[in-house]
């Protein structure tokens, strides 16, 4: 009778083992369905591989686009992308943190601007904060994203904001609140993607078409991995400083990733509008922080 206690307790323990195992063995989520759901057009997005990984469809009649069910404040967002193939002139897929609010937004975008075949992709990142954004850069991306999937990651902590493609960091964002430069902190903001058409604008400033005889396009997702404080939820969670994504390995690039960035920025970054001397004669704040 006096075991009795322990004993549950040693099965508590071992049940606890064994659940923070699995998370970390496995990841999470494994499906789709789990984290996400669809906000546009249902009959273009299918499931595949019992839900671990989705087909988005863009055709004449739509594009598609899906969205977490819940929002977090501060974490790491990742998920596994294969773009479309060929000539995807005209076509945006994206992927984006959103708070969902109209006056005073915050927005973390990757948007991923299709080319003719054989040009590169172009990767832009944009950050809003406080309702501000028109922080847009270009990267034109150093392999064919539509060959195989590579991971896509926004990691969000106090210290930074870091838009990465596979290992490599191509955009960070500091908190240089000190110097009065905005930083989103307050919102929990929702993860999206969609996938859909502009070809006014995307390739080459509008100059290339859709081509829609080439249609319906199709890009791929899975890896979908969202680790941060949902909210609702437990109501410390984002102030948290023994969070992993607030941890110190998290709160700078370390000197590989700085490096990686560095040839990044030297090698293909096509747009920055840090320099756009035509749209900001003087630089804005948060672009003589430095990188
Ligand atoms: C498309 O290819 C052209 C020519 O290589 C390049 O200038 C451009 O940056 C590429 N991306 C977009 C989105 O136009
Ligand atoms: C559009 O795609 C079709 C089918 O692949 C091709 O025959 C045609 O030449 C393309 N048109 C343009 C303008 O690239």
């Amino acid at each position: 009778m006096a075991l009795y206690p322990s004993l549950r307790s040693l099965i508590a323990s071992l049940c606890f083992c064994f659940v923070a195992f699995s998370l970390s063995a496995f990841g999470r989520p494994a499906t789709f369905l789990q984290d996400f759901q669809v906000t546009w057009s249902d009959s273009h997005i299918r499931q595949i591989d019992g839900g671990r990984a989705i087909q988005l469809i863009l055709d004449q009649n739509s594009g598609c686009g899906f969205a977490s069910k819940r929002k977090y404040l501060f974490g790491r967002v990742s998920m596994k992308i294969k773009l479309i193939p060929g000539d995807s002139a005209g076509t945006v897929t994206a992927f984006y943190m959103n708070s969902d609010t109209d006056a005073v937004r915050d927005e973390l975008d990757f948007e991923f601007l299709g080319n003719r075949t054989g040009q590169p992709y172009t990767v832009q990142t944009n950050i809003y904060a406080h309702g501000k954004g028109n922080r847009e850069q270009r990267v034109n991306l150093w392999f064919d994203p539509s060959a195989d999937f590579h991971t896509y990651t926004i990691l969000w902590n106090h210290h930074h904001i870091v838009f990465y493609v596979d290992e490599v960091p191509i955009r960070v964002y500091k908190n240089n609140e000190a110097r009065g430069v905005p930083y989103p902190k307050l919102q929990p903001m929702g993860v999206f993607s969609t996938l859909w058409e502009a070809d006014d604008w995307a390739t080459r400033g509008g100059l290339e078409k859709i081509n829609w005889s080439r249609a319906p396009f199709y890009s791929y997702y899975r890896d979908f991995d969202i680790e941060g404080c949902s909210v609702p939820g437990p109501a410390n969670c984002a102030s948290s400083a023994t969070n992993w994504w607030e941890g110190t390995a998290y709160q700078a690039l370390n000197a590989l990733e700085y490096r990686r960035y560095r040839w990044v920025r030297i090698n293909h970054m096509i747009y920055d509008y840090c320099t756009d001397k035509s749209r900001y004669p003087v630089a804005p704040p948060e672009c003589l922080a430095g990188f």
